[in-house]
C-alpha cells in the first residue's frame, strides 16, 4: 500500500498560505490578548466552520457532516471506492485559547490537498480533511466528545445531552448553528487518520527538534466534586462548627497537587474550574462544585491517582462536616497508535530531514479517540515556552510547515498514487 516518497519527494507545502489561513480563522472570534475565543458551537464557531467550508470548497471538496457536526472535507482520487485517507482536528478553542491549538491540524491539512491541487497530484485513495466538534470540553465535558461517539466510546444520546454552565444543550446548540448533519456518526469511511498538532508542552523546544513522531497519548480521569456545607451568617458563626465547603475545598486543591507529585515523574493533576455558592462576601460558602482533571500515561498509576482522591475526600468530610460527592464522568484510557501509520510519519520526517524524536502526548486529542477504530497517528511540532490554553500560544511558521510536509508526504505514502 506503501508508495514511497520517491515519488513526489520535490513536493513541498506552501508554509506561508498556510500560515495566512491560521491567521485568517484567528480573526473570527478573537481574544482579547491576542489569541482566540471560539467556544464549541457558538456563533464564532459557526463563522469558523462556515470559513473553513468556503475555503474547502475553493477547492472542489465535497463537504459532508455528520449529526454530531463533524465536517468531513473530500479530495476524489482516482479509485473512490477505497475508503479516505484523513487528517484534521478541531477549530474549537478554549475561553482564553491561542490561534494554533487544533486549528493547525485542521488547515494543515486543507494545506496539504491545496499542494495536491495547484501541482495536479492524484492519488489512488481520497484525501480528506475531518474537523470534528466540541473538542476542547470546556463548553461542553468531556472533551472530544464527537470524536469519541465516532469512534464508539460515548453513544450519541449522552454526547447530545452534554449541557454548557447555562443549561444548554449541545443537541440544541448543534442544530441552533446549522451543522446537525444528515450523515450518521461514525458511517464515515476511514483508512487512516493523522493529526498533526502543536506539542502543547516544553520537549521539543528544549531538545531543538522540529518533529515529534507521537506514538500515543496518556490517560486521563475527569471528576466533577459538589461539597456541601451549610450557608451560614460570617460575622455571627462562631469558627468552631462551621461547616465551610469553600475551606474543605482549598484542602481538595491542595490534595490534587498532592497526588500528582506523589504520582511523578508524569501524574499532573488540576482544578481547573470552581463554582462557589452563594458568593456573597459576608455568607459562609454553604456549596463549592469543582472539577478535577487527572492524566498519567500508564492507566494502572492513573487508578491509583483516582483511588487516592476518593480517600481525601473522605478524610476532608470528616474533618470538616461537609459531604462530598465525587462523580467520575470520563475515563480516557492511554492509547498507543497505529504501527503503520508511525512508520509513514517517521518514514517521511526522516526523507525530508528533520531533528525529530518520539514522544507521548500529554493533551487529549481526536486522534487519540479516533485510533482505537482507525490506524491514527499524530505529528507534533514546537510551541513556544511550551505554552498552550493561553492566549499567548505562538509556533514559529518555518516548525508548522514542517510538521506540513511531514503530513503531506505520510498521507501520499498511505493514499498511494
Ligand atoms: C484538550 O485540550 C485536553 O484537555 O488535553
Ligand atoms: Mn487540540
Ligand atoms: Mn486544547
Amino acid at each position: 500500500m506503501t508508495t514511497p516518497m520517491s515519488a513526489h519527494h520535490h513536493l513541498r507545502v506552501n508554509g506561508q498560505r498556510l500560515w495566512d489561513s491560521i491567521m485568517a480563522m484567528a480573526e473570527i472570534g478573537p481574544g482579547e490578548q491576542g489569541g482566540s475565543r471560539r467556544l464549541a458551537l457558538t456563533e464564532e464557531d459557526k463563522q469558523g466552520r462556515d470559513l473553513f467550508i468556503e475555503w474547502c470548497k475553493a477547492e472542489n471538496c465535497s463537504v459532508t457532516i455528520d449529526d454530531m457536526g463533524n465536517i468531513f472535507a473530500t479530495r476524489p482520487g482516482t479509485d473512490n471506492d477505497l475508503p479516505p485517507v484523513c487528517s484534521g482536528s478541531h477549530l474549537d478553542t478554549q475561553p482564553h485559547g491561542g490561534k494554533f491549538d487544533g486549528i493547525y491540524g485542521v488547515l494543515a491539512a486543507l494545506e496539504v490537498i491545496r499542494t495536491l491541487n495547484e501541482n495536479d497530484i492524484s492519488t489512488r485513495a481520497p484525501v480528506e480533511i475531518v474537523m470534528w466538534t466540541n473538542e476542547e470540553g470546556s463548553r461542553f465535558a468531556p472533551a472530544m466528545v464527537s470524536s469519541g461517539v465516532f469512534a464508539g466510546l460515548f453513544e450519541k444520546e449522552y454526547a447530545y445531552s452534554r449541557t454548557d454552565s447555562q443549561g444548554k444543550s449541545l443537541r440544541d446548540e448543534l442544530e441552533k448553528i446549522g451543522y446537525l448533519g444528515a450523515q450518521r456518526c461514525g458511517d464515515h469511511p476511514m483508512a487512516a487518520l493523522f493529526e498533526a498538532h502543536i506539542e502543547q508542552g516544553p520537549i521539543l523546544e528544549r531538545d531543538n527538534h522540529q518533529i515529534g513522531i507521537v506514538i500515543g497519548g496518556q490517560g486521563q480521569r475527569w471528576f466533577d466534586i459538589t461539597i456541601t456545607g451549610q450557608d451560614s451568617h460570617a460575622g455571627s458563626t462562631p469558627m468552631p462548627g462551621r461547616r465551610d465547603a469553600l475551606v474543605a475545598a482549598s484542602g481538595l486543591i491542595r490534595a490534587v497537587q498532592k497526588i500528582a507529585l506523589e504520582h511523578g515523574p508524569h501524574g499532573v493533576g488540576t482544578v481547573g474550574e470552581i463554582s462557589v455558592s452563594p458568593n456573597s462576601r459576608n455568607t459562609i460558602p454553604g456549596e463549592v462544585f469543582l472539577t478535577v482533571d487527572l492524566r498519567n500515561p500508564d492507566d494502572a498509576v492513573l487508578g491509583q491517582m483516582r483511588d487516592r482522591l476518593g480517600e481525601h475526600c473522605t478524610s476532608i468530610s470528616d474533618s470538616h462536616n461537609v459531604q462530598i460527592n465525587l462523580d467520575e464522568i470520563w475515563h480516557n484510557p492511554p492509547v498507543r497508535f497505529h504501527q503503520d501509520c508511525i512508520r509513514a510519519v517517521s518514514d517521511a520526517t526522516r526523507a525530508l530531514g528533520y531533528g525529530h524524536q518520539e514522544m507521548v502526548s500529554g493533551a487529549g486529542h481526536d486522534a487519540c479517540q479516533v485510533c482505537r477504530i482507525v490506524p491514527t497517528s499524530m505529528i507534533f511540532v514546537p510551541c513556544e515556552g511550551g505554552l498552550s490554553h493561553n492566549e499567548q500560544e505562538h509556533a514559529e511558521p518555518e516548525d508548522l510547515e514542517a510538521g506540513c510536509n511531514v503530513l503531506l508526504h505520510a498521507m501520499l505514502a498511505l493514499a498511494g498514487r
